[in-house]
């Protein structure tokens, strides 16, 4: 049963209802949407899990209702990955979910004229189109990523998935630029239950759907946006980047902890262009051998640099699931001690925008992609799974604004080479002249979306 609403947005408006699964970097995107469709004149009802639910305090303009999910261990455990996590949410939203949407419908809230809904989250496609509510689905990720999902039947039958070690280097046809090894993986592999749950997305798309709505924007994508609009004979409509529309400073994010501020003042006192910011965003998780290399490499490299460590970012050890950062390499924090910060959690908008930020180690997130790609910082790209391989083989070969650390990061000096490259040499020096053209045309692609506020 659907709660009561809670807060603003009582009127007789035309109505639309979101829905997000509950990760940091689809529910973001989501309530800027949200937002914006407020601006322009529509009620807005957000139906969203009790887990990670948005803070109706931060959007007093827009009416919240709970689904009252019971979610099992593994669609939040930090132990499962995020393919478990997918399915897991899936399953447990869709009775919540259709139940909340069909007691919004009977009571009162006839004005609902559509539904804007996760793309990952067949269960609510499916159910808004059982309910009769017309049907929007938002992609979080990029184009190419949401086109390499579409592309799995055929893939499959093609023989490039399962993906086998002897054809990593293989391009992949109709996906150019892609090679085998940047094709969507969860973990480093693709099992059976990745096929069946990209089937199940790319089912209730077709299905479900009267059209994508994505968080990307034309310079970058056109191309992409084109082809999906042919091979699903639906509209896809380039939104993005939602954080740019809703000007510079826009309502504080959900966040997943607390962003420690203190990092601002120690970028101020840096010249500009000095520091590499380094973060894997909010669910990627390496191993300790890997967080021991970027750790050594960071202090080989003499560059100086601003780390998130998050809290379970590291697999094993006692803070795996806890709420402490995992510990650094003995000795680490003396190398490294009057050229280096660490924090949790960083303010990653506004880091990214401060003139002492030369370049940005990413996972490759869309969020963050986008994000670096708004302020003209270049890459340093480590994919960890999932869309990241796509979006990080775009980043380095499509726009030209990323090098590779390497996808395992295996060996510290080759990782401090790749950090000196990106902060000082001349490949350096191309990807911010190619990042500053791209920061020019994503703000020239939000003044002119009609909807910007
Ligand atoms: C993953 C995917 O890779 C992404 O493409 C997908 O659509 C959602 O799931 P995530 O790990 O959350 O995403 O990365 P990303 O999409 O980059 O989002 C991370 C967000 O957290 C960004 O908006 C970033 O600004 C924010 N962040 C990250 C902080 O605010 N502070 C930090 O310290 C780290």
């Amino acid at each position: 049963m659907a709660g009561p609403e809670q807060h603003g947005d009582s009127g007789h408006r035309r109505r639309v209802v979101l829905f997000s699964l509950p990760f940091h970097g689809h529910l973001n995107p989501m309530l800027k949407l949200a937002a914006l469709l407020h601006a322009r004149g529509l009620g807005v009802t957000v139906l969203h899990t009790c887990f990670n639910a948005p803070d109706p305090a931060r959007h007093p303009e827009l009416a919240f209702v709970p689904i009252h999910e019971t979610l099992p261990d593994e669609a939040t455990s930090p132990d499962s990955d995020i393919l478990r996590k997918l399915l897991a949410l899936n399953a447990a939203c869709e009775a919540p979910f259709r139940a909340a949407l069909a007691s919004l419908l009977r009571g009162g809230r006839r004005d609902v004229a559509c539904a804007v809904v996760d793309g990952q989250c067949y269960a609510a496609m499916a159910a808004a189109g059982e309910l009769g509510v017309p049907a929007l689905a938002l992609r979080t990720d990029s184009a190419a990523s949401f086109r390499n999902m579409l592309a799995w039947p055929r893939l499959r039958d093609a023989g490039y998935v399962p993906i086998k070690e002897e054809q990593l280097d293989e391009p992949v046809p109709g996906l150019e630029p892609l090679r085998v090894r940047d094709l969507i993986r969860v973990d480093g592999r693709d099992t059976d239950e990745h096929c069946s749950f990209v089937a199940s997305v790319a089912g209730a798309v077709r299905a479900s759907v009267s059209g994508i709505v994505i968080n990307t924007f034309e310079a970058i994508e056109a191309a992409e946006l084109a082809k999906i609009q042919r091979e699903l004979s639906l509209p896809a409509f380039a939104v993005g980047p939602l954080h740019l529309l809703l000007g510079r400073t826009p309502p504080e994010e959900q966040s997943l902890h607390e962003p420690d501020r203190g990092c601002l003042a120690w970028l101020d006192a840096r010249p500009p262009r000095s520091v590499l910011y380094v973060s894997l965003g909010s669910l990627a998780r390496v191993d300790r051998g890997a967080f021991e290399v970027m750790a050594w490499g960071l202090a080989g490299s003499g560059v100086p640099f601003l780390w998130v460590v998050r809290p379970g970012s590291v697999a094993g050890g006692a803070a795996a699931a806890g709420d402490e950062a995992p510990p650094l390499p003995d000795r680490f924090e003396d190398e490294v001690r009057d050229r280096g910060k660490i924090v949790k959690w960083a303010p990653q908008r506004e880091v990214l925008a401060h003139a002492a930020i030369a370049a940005f180690w990413t996972h490759c997130g869309w969020n963050s992609t986008l994000e670096s790609i708004c302020e003209g910082v270049p890459m340093l790209v480590q994919p960890c799974f999932a869309d990241q391989m796509v979006t990080a083989r775009y980043v380095t070969h499509e726009w030209g604004v990323g090098l590779e650390v390497g996808e395992e990061v295996v060996e510290r000096g080759m990782v401090a080479k790749a950090v000196r490259e990106a902060m000082a040499g001349d490949g350096g020096a191309r990807m911010r002249e190619r990042a500053h053209r791209l920061q020019m045309q994503a703000s020239a692609a939000a003044t002119s979306r009609p909807w910007t506020v």
